[in-house]
């Protein structure tokens, strides 16, 4: 495969090395797990098991390169990636932009932390409050999860301090996700994520409304002392839900009415997924934070909390992280700002969206009885199906089988998240192979 990632060609050398030195450890395990299986893929992927906690359900699939859109894995099978991580590879795999940039910045310096200036930092801050309307300052961390605790942070700090707010809470919707952490884990308001007897949630840090029912979302604002409303323009995780026009709105007046704060949680559909740069652009809504991750650094581990300046209460000292806004991360990052402003990324993920959406709504219309939602924006897009069809997964399954990657989005939505470079005939091969998996559901 052409333009092989050196990062990939890294990680392969870096787990041969691990593969090569594992003998000398010997343990019992290890041994056993050798003379049960004859098929060095599975027997590698034992060994994994035996060393890394099982906290995913992972597929029995080891990928080794990239290139673009197309995956391969260590059995030689190509795949075509409807998945990019999950939202997140927007250049696609090996790109020579974002190799180029990340080559260079890690030969001059890659981390200085943040006790110094970061010129890298700066200019990425000013490429995305220059094209963030309404939002004046940017703080920098390493993932989604990150940058919503940050605006978490950001909210009950400006509820007690500027508003005087006793008992503030964070409102978010059923069926949302806002991360791994806490704070985070405690505003996604799905219980399967809380842990046993919501062991993960802390207590009286959100209260939560049904998603695009604005009824509820003003029942919920009366009850409580409300620090910010924090919402996903487009729910991810939560079933490719798009918010609806009238409903941001009215979290935008019931905001301004109170001096809460309107949070945008745009980690996975932000940064061009949905044909404009940033999802609440289709509803012309403007936040007074928002959040992003995932195709901000393409791949390379960066997110960011941006926040206006009525809302800028963080002084130093009040968040901090030590990898935030490295030179490394922001190098990648400005690599992905530029291919937006010069290589039309988020024009190509508003057309090969349309042409999705298209073949998605056409397979709608002849599988009616296997598809009973077409939904989304741009390359964010979910295919719901019927629940004779058995679950989402099984359905990614077979698709992967065909050389298709797709994820699931709750149990019965399979989610569409491509590289947003993907090209016309890629998506028309994705239909193809969806088609057949329709044909045999
Ligand atoms: C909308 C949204 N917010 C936050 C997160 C958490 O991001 P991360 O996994 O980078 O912490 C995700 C991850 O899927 C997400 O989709």
């Amino acid at each position: 495969m052409p333009n092989t990632n050196t990062a990939v060609r890294l990680l392969c050398s870096i787990a041969a090395a691990a593969a090569l030195a594992a003998p000398r450890c010997a343990r019992p395990t290890q041994t056993k797990l050798a003379a049960a299986t004859a098929d060095p893929a599975v027997a590698s992927r034992e060994a994994f098991d035996d060393v890394v906690q099982k906290t995913y359900g992972r597929y029995p699939v080891t990928i080794v390169r990239g290139s673009g859109c197309e995956l391969e894995d260590d059995a030689g099978r190509t795949y075509l990636d409807f998945v990019a991580g999950i939202s997140t590879c927007c250049l696609g795999h090996g790109d020579q932009r974002l190799v180029d940039a990340i080559t260079k910045q890690i030969q001059e310096v890659h981390h200085v932390s943040n006790l110094y200036y970061i010129p890298n930092q700066g200019a990425l801050a000013a490429w995305l409050v220059k094209n963030t309307a309404g939002l004046d300052k940017a703080f920098f961390c390493n993932s989604g999860g990150e940058a919503n605790e940050a605006a978490i942070k950001l909210s009950l700090k400006h509820a007690v301090q500027e508003r005087g707010l006793k008992d503030p809470v964070i409102l978010t919707a059923y069926g949302s996700f806002h991360g791994r952490t806490m704070a985070t884990i405690s505003a996604t308001a799905q219980p399967k994520y809380h842990g046993p007897e919501g062991c993960w949630q802390v207590k009286g840090l959100a209260e939560h409304f049904e998603f695009n029912d604005i009824a509820s979302l003003e029942a919920a604002f009366e009850k409580h002392e409300v620090a910010a409303i924090l919402v996903e323009p487009i729910q991810g995780e939560g079933g490719v839900r798009v918010g609806t026009q009238e409903f941001l709105q009215k979290a935008r007046e019931l905001c301004d009415a109170s001096g809460a704060l309107l949070v945008f949680d745009e980690v996975q559909c932000g940064v061009g997924r949905t044909g404009r740069l940033w999802g609440h652009e289709h509803v012309n809504v403007i936040p007074d934070v928002l959040t992003c991750a995932k195709a901000l650094g393409g791949g390379v581990p960066i997110g960011a909390m941006l926040c206006a300046d009525k809302a800028n209460v963080f002084a130093p000292g009040d968040h901090a992280t030590t990898y935030g806004g490295n030179p490394l991360a922001c190098a990648a990052a400005l690599a992905v700002a530029r291919a937006v402003d010069d290589d039309g990324l988020v024009a190509n993920a508003a057309a090969r969206g349309a042409q999705l959406e298209a073949g998605l709504r056409a397979m709608g219309d002849k599988y009616a009885g296997k598809i009973t939602e077409v939904r989304g924006r741009g390359l964010l897009l979910g295919l719901e199906l019927s629940p004779e069809l058995g679950g989402a997964a099984k359905f990614v399954q077979a698709a992967a089988d065909r050389g298709l990657l797709l994820v699931p989005a709750g149990a019965d939505v399979v989610r569409f998240v491509p590289p947003l470079v993907v090209k016309a005939e890629q998506v028309d091969a994705a239909l193809g192979i969806l088609e057949e998996c329709l044909a045999e559901a």
